[in-house]
């Protein structure tokens, strides 16, 4: 193998789900039991270097510059095996990430942390994939992963088996001018990760009501953002963010991700829409709000949030960007 092909680095977004994965069909590979629509962050993004060397003994991983923890390290270890496999290469990898968006904000890693590292580590090791394999691996990382690959607006479709469990672009980042203005009320770890909630998720009575209406709801996601309807498509947002919420508090250990600061949110969204600012709040797991606005009403939405009560520790506007690409 040439040296310089073992090293590659890739940079790829965050994503915000419109309709949510939660609760997962087969829980190894991450196949979760309805498909889920997304919007690529811009402005969120995490840039991660591989390098497989056959020098080193053991895999080392370093985030924002700081040596990552043994449970960090091995889950990145085991996702950078698939990729050993299928390069027939042993040697251990140098791994380094940064995310251009604060640690614990509200907006998780993982989604951009994976896809970022599928694709370096794919290019790493001489590997070249479709998008749709390469989405395939994301989600083997951590889920929502695969919805960073694509660019722009993204559908991952559940499938049934490893292979059919993926996403794919359904319209480009220039499609529709839509921002998530992403309100950060606390840049604390949440407690309990959603990997473990993802497996309480069967306990909610709601749950199988929940997944049931699925089919219906990404119907009419797609067909509102087809028309660029942006009322339909709110009213959606909103009433799915609420609906995995109502899953998630009814959960056994039940989950309570919001804090008092959320909930002034999401009512003063709800009356800044009374007045004549449409805006549409989805809320991921943890207290962070994002507010869902037409381009032309990002300002005044920002003024509003600067009168609220509650604390808001950081906001950040972020435009559908692209998905996962080498640099
Ligand atoms: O990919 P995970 O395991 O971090 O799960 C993501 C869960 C939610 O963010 C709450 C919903 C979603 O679809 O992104």
């Amino acid at each position: 193998m040439i040296v310089n092909k073992m090293k590659a680095t890739a940079v790829a977004p965050a994503n915000i789900a419109f309709i949510k994965y939660w609760g997962k069909r087969d829980v190894g590979p991450n196949i979760p039991l309805n498909n889920s629509i997304s919007m690529n962050l811009d402005c969120a993004q995490t840039t991660t270097t591989v390098e497989f060397d056959p020098a080193m003994k053991l895999d080392q991983v370093t985030i924002s510059g700081q040596a990552a923890g043994k449970t960090e390290t091995e889950r990145v270890s085991r996702h950078l095996d698939l990729f050993r496999k299928l390069g027939k290469i042993n040697h251990a990898a140098k791994v380094e990430s940064t995310n251009n968006f604060p640690k614990g904000a509200g907006i998780a890693s993982s989604a951009s942390g994976f896809a970022a590292l599928s694709l370096a580590a794919a290019s790493a090791a001489g590997l070249k994939f479709t998008q749709k394999q390469l989405s395939v691996l994301a989600r083997q990382g951590s889920g929502s992963a695969c919805r960073s690959v694509p660019d722009g607006f993204v559908e991952w479709a559940a499938g049934d088996s490893s292979e059919s469990s993926f996403a794919r672009s359904i319209f480009s980042p220039d499609y529709w001018n839509i921002c998530d203005v992403i309100v950060i009320v606390s840049h604390q770890q949440k407690k309990i990760s959603s990997t473990e909630g993802h497996k309480l998720a069967r306990s909610s009575p709601f749950f199988d009501t929940r997944i049931k209406g699925m089919e219906k709801k990404v119907a009419e996601i797609k067909k509102a953002m087809r028309k660029k309807d942006f009322s339909s498509f709110g009213e959606i947002i909103e009433a799915e963010a609420i609906n995995m919420h109502a899953v998630m508090m009814t959960s056994v250990p039940p989950l309570y991700y919001w804090s008092p600061e959320t909930l002034e949110i999401i009512k003063s969204v709800i009356e800044w829409r009374e007045s004549g600012l449409e805006a549409y709040f989805t809320i991921d797991a943890g207290p962070n709000v994002h507010i869902i606005c037409q381009g032309k009403d990002k300002s005044r939405v920002v003024r509003k949030l600067k009168t609220l009560r509650s604390v808001i520790e950081q906001i950040i506007i972020a435009k559908p960007g692209k998905g996962a690409r080498l640099i």
